[in-house]
């Protein structure tokens, strides 16, 4: 399937402005480029891929399409974090790791951790609606991120702690851009010694062990201490800004298809109408390769060295506007978490975390969006304000 030019449909119009506003020129470059066909060499960007069978084909094709070669993203990640953080693997090495790691978000865990580390940002929520106070989705979806942040590096979940976290994970994306191949020596630097920060206390955590914090938790699952805060690095480079852009444009999202009260009431699907906006909104835009050995992409020959851009955002967008009845097909199924071996490894958190913030906005009773902004010149596009208040009946 190919994607068109064609103006968005009303009901994804905010949409088209989140993403306009996110990446003025790349978003209608990236758009241009899949209307010329679903693989489109591009000087100085790579063989874009904008059709969602040829990309899980891409993706789970490891002989001839890799993350660690030239414009890949060990190109990005492997100066700021270290060569073995999943990212930036391959072969025998990721395979291993990711075995190791398959204990790490059971559902009991998960459930657990969400309980626990939303708790306190959660109450809050349908507290400050029943109240009458408009609330910014996206200060809440900051501070649930915060929340997680310290649980993941393994400090105790104090809510003093929440804004600051989650502004010094989100400074590190911050400093990459979409076209750009690497980072500069400065930007390196300043990611590093902020990463550095932030998984300091992972390696405290880590050394304490025991099952209470994510760090001892993955010393028990045998990783190294290297390889430990390297994870948890990956997890704050990967399922930070993921969630914070998500949330507040879900809910944007269902405001505007009229679906709210509907799955307040249990008569629309929470599970479908999720996957569905997450269709609509790919909060990981794109997925780099490299070319490892010369191959074909749709017809199109790729050959070593050459960079891969899957555009995972225009492969699902082309399906169509926001339509949670319509079943999604197989070969689009679930590709906003990727396809093949890297396929997102936190999923069952990320899905958790999405459900409890949207249970605690409905919980109050009818909430409307009352007021939205989106953000200007970001990596991942999103609502730099989204308020919601409860309506009142009358
Ligand atoms: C809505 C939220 C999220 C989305 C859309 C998302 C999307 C993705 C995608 C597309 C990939 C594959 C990238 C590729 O193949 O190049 C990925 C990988 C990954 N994600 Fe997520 N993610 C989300 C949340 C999370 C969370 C909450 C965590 C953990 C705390 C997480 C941890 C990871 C890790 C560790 C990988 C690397 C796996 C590997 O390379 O083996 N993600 N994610």
């Amino acid at each position: 399937m190919t994607a068109t030019t064609a103006p968005p449909a009303a009901r994804d119009r905010w949409e088209h402005r989140v993403q306009t506003s996110a990446h003025p020129v790349a978003y209608r470059l990236l758009r241009a480029i899949a209307a010329r066909g679903p693989v489109v060499r591009v000087p100085r960007v790579g063989v874009v891929v904008s059709d969602a069978a040829l990309a899980r084909e891409v993706l789970c094709d490891t002989a001839h399409f890799t993350k660690t070669g030239p414009g890949s993203p060990a190109d990005l990640w492997t100066p700021v974090l270290g060569p073995s953080v999943l990212l930036n693997m391959e072969g025998a090495d990721h395979a291993a790791l990711r075995r190791r790691l398959s204990g790490l978000f059971t559902p009991g865990y998960v459930a657990a951790l969400c309980a626990r580390v939303l708790a306190q940002p959660l109450a809050e929520l349908p507290r400050r609606l029943a109240a009458g106070a408009e609330v910014d989705l996206v200060h809440v979806a900051q501070t649930c991120a915060g929340a997680a942040i310290c649980e993941i590096v393994g400090l105790p979940p104090e809510p003093g702690r929440f804004g600051g976290a989650h502004a010094e994970a989100a400074e590190v994306t911050r400093t990459v851009r979409l076209w750009r191949h690497g980072m500069t020596g400065r930007q390196v630097a300043r990611a590093r010694e902020v990463l550095g920060r932030l998984t300091a206390s992972a390696v405290t955590a880590y050394r304490r062990g025991g099952e209470e914090t994510l760090p001892g938790r993955l010393r028990g699952l045998g990783l190294t201490e290297e390889e430990a805060r390297g994870a948890v690095g990956a997890f704050l480079l990967t399922g930070t800004e993921t969630l914070v852009s998500f949330i507040p444009r879900l809910v944007a999202l269902c405001h505007d298809a009229d679906l709210l009260d509907r799955l307040a009431d249990g008569t629309a699907d929470l599970d479908t109408v999720v996957e569905e906006a997450l269709r609509i909104t790919v909060p990981s835009p794109v997925m780099l390769r490299s070319v490892a050995r010369s191959a074909e992409i749709g017809g199109v020959p790729v050959a070593p060295g050459d960079r891969v851009v899957v555009a995972t955002l225009l492969c699902a967008q082309a399906y169509g506007p926001f339509a949670p009845e319509r079943p999604h097909p197989p070969e689009l199924r679930r590709l906003w978490f990727g396809a093949g071996p890297h396929f997102c490894l936190g999923m069952p958190l990320a899905m958790a975390q999405i459900r409890a913030v949207l249970t605690a906005a409905l919980a109050a009773g009818p909430i409307a969006v009352t007021g939205r902004r989106a953000a200007r010149r970001v990596l991942i596009p999103g609502y730099a304000r989204l308020t919601i208040k409860l309506r009142s009946e009358s």
